[in-house]
């Protein structure tokens, strides 16, 4: 069964039909192209599906399509300028060395967006717990939570 709702990718309106059994993650990357967001664990474990939905992150891979009616939905494709100079907290990871392989890095520097976005401060320990659902299977986390701190200095 198909429903039709609209909502946006990265400020990009849509208004579509989509399957009532498909999450997020399959209509972003199977139908619309954002494949930025990855599958990993595909049941909310690893955070490697990560996007914001009205700016909070949210594992894509057990959101379903159909409640992102009315929603504006933020990928990794989004976050650099559209000129492709990539945002601060995009730099931080690559200055500090925090991505390896990549898979984690879209959902982490989405997560990391958000966080620099609410204007508070977390100390080490509140980060961890704010990133402790993203998983990396690289880096060993230390230059992830350095890369976060500069991110949200
Ligand atoms: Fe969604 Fe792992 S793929 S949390
Ligand atoms: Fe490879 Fe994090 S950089 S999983």
């Amino acid at each position: 069964m198909f429903k039709r709702i609209a909502f946006s990718v990265n400020g990009k309106a849509f208004n579509i039909e989509v399957d009532i059994r498909e999450s997020l993650l399959e209509l972003l990357r199977n139908h619309l192209g954002y494949t930025g967001a990855k599958k990993g664990c595909g049941v909310g474990e690893c955070g490697a599906c990560s996007v914001l939905i009205d700016g909070v992150p949210f594992d894509s891979c057990i959101y379903l399509a159909v409640w992102a009616d009315g929603k504006a939905i933020t990928t990794i494709e989004g976050v650099a300028s559209k000129s492709g100079e990539l945002s601060d907290v995009q730099k931080a990871y690559v200055d500090e060395g925090a991505v390896q392989c990549g898979f984690c890095t879209p959902g982490l520097v989405l997560t990391t967006t958000a966080l620099a976005e609410s204007g508070k401060e977390f100390t080490r320990e509140e980060l961890k717990r704010e990133l402790s659902g993203h998983l990396c299977r690289c880096t060993g986390y230390q230059s992830i939570l350095k890369a976060a701190e500069k991110s949200l200095d």
